[in-house]
């Protein structure tokens, strides 16, 4: 489960990426974030992996306050999260699938799990036609 109570991000005082903001995903659920450029997605992600700290409020990775988290700590939790970067973390040698696939690999997922679950993800991007193309061949961001 995800939890952010009355997270607020201030960056500088011209600069309130989040204000309060307050949200559960439960286990199982299926969210998509979307907002416009500048809306603060990309500061709620950074937060809720502890890459940065909420300026008041807190958050919750199951019943971990991800900012009590001990830096020996952080990579295990972040692995278990199973994070995939819109950049440069795809690996060269595998195909969206493959790359997909692998990520669910790495967290124990049944092999049934990934053959179900990785053509949703790839349609839900928009990317189900370029399955089996490499990282190079598909656009950037
Ligand atoms: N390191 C930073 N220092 C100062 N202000 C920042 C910083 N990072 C983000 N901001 C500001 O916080 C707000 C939210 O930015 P954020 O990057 O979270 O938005 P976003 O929804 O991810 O946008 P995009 O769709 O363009 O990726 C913006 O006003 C942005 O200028
Ligand atoms: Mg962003």
């Amino acid at each position: 489960m995800i939890y952010f109570d009355r997270v607020s991000k201030v960056y500088s005082p011209t600069s309130i990426a989040l204000e309060e903001v307050s949200f559960t995903v439960e286990p199982q659920e299926f969210v998509s974030l979307v907002g416009q450029s500048g809306a603060g997605k990309s500061t709620l992600l950074k937060l809720l992996l502890a890459e940065e700290k909420p300026s008041s409020g807190k958050v919750f990775f199951e019943s971990l306050d991800m900012h009590k988290v001990s830096n020996g700590d952080l990579p295990k939790v972040r692995r278990r999260m199973g994070v995939v970067f819109q950049d440069y973390k795809l690996l060269p040698t595998k195909t969206a699938y493959e790359n997909i696939a692998f990520a669910m690999e790495a967290s124990d997922k049944t092999e049934e799990e990934i053959q179900q679950d990785v053509p949703q993800v790839l349609e839900l991007v928009g990317l189900m036609d370029k399955a089996w193309h490499f990282p190079s061949e598909l656009s950037g961001g």
